[in-house]
């Protein structure tokens, strides 16, 4: 059964470890992503942001997929069903469609509106049982025709926002979603900090988590960092892996050509980013 992320966020931010949300695209994604959890008896939260919930023809498919693999995988580690990057219309048709956890993500409003729309949200997620991450401070880079600038949030509205009784807390640090470009300054720590004075408890969310140093990862963790996203690097994994089975001419071998052979170097190289990546979150037998 799908949990909220409420309850392995709060763990994870007491036992200074951090959760992973891996976005998922398709079935191999999700099966890899769920396999790996049970093998490493670690919570996990599996993100859908609103273009790979089209792409996998519409939440209530996914919200299928998904409690169908956790039933016949035999999955027991707490699993949350999350809504990445929402909007409010996005953030309503999955609590519809039966996720577990919502993320509105209001940073590209002025502050005012993003508290109003929050709020809205946040007696519902209350009443179902549904954790809600909201944001402040926009995450740089593009994802899904989304694009931020990386700013730095405003402590004072991350209290602000943190105060309405959400789950979690998004604060734009300086993080960038996709890769890193060379001259990227890092993570501004002195934000982080900053915001974790003002907001107290709540367990704070890395998005951007592809290609962040280690020791960043786990300073980010020892400053109230309890989420963290990945996506980008999955994606790599997959493709580079899929590309050295096709380039090495497998593909014309035998039934090489069958997409459960095709895929299947894809799908073990989600598993290993999978894995590394819970192994430096520290969330391994966590569940
Ligand atoms: P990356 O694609 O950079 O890993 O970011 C993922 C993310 O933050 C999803 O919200």
């Amino acid at each position: 059964m799908l949990v909220s992320a409420k309850e392995m966020l709060n763990k994870a931010r007491e036992g200074k470890y951090a959760v992973g949300q891996f976005n998922i695209n398709n079935l191999e994604w999700t099966k890899a992503i769920l396999l790996t959890a049970e093998e490493l008896k670690s919570p996990v939260i599996l993100g859908v942001s609103e273009g790979a919930g089209k792409y996998m023809c519409g939440y209530k498919t996914v919200v299928g997929m998904v409690n169908g693999m956790l039933e016949e995988l035999n999955i027991t580690v707490p699993v949350a069903l999350h809504l990445d990057h929402g909007s409010f219309e996005g953030a309503k048709a999955c609590i519809n469609a039966g996720f577990s956890s919502i993320m509105f993500d209001g940073s590209h409003y002025p502050i005012e509106e993003n508290i109003k729309m929050t709020t809205a949200l946040v007696n519902t997620c209350d009443v179902l049982g549904i954790s809600l991450e909201a944001e402040v401070g926009s995450i740089g880079g593009e994802e899904d025709g989304v694009i931020g600038a990386g700013e730095c949030a405003d402590p004072n509205e991350c209290k602000a926002i943190a105060d309405l009784g959400v789950t979690m807390l998004a604060a734009g640090i300086g993080n960038i979603h996709g890769k890193y470009p060379e001259n990227w300054a890092g993570l501004s720590f002195d934000t982080l900090a900053a915001v974790k004075e003002k907001v107290g408890d709540m367990p704070l969310v890395l998005h951007g988590g592809t290609g962040i140093p280690e020791d960043m990862i786990k300073k980010a963790i020892s400053l109230g960092v309890a989420k963290i996203n990945v996506n980008t690097e999955c994606q790599l994994s997959f493709a580079a892996a899929t590309r050295e089975y096709v380039e090495a001419g497998k593909d014309l071998q035998g039934k090489g050509f069958d997409p459960r052979k095709l895929l299947a170097p894809g799908f073990e190289a989600i598993k290993a980013t999978v894995k590394e990546k819970m192994e430096l979150f520290g969330s391994v037998g966590k569940a």
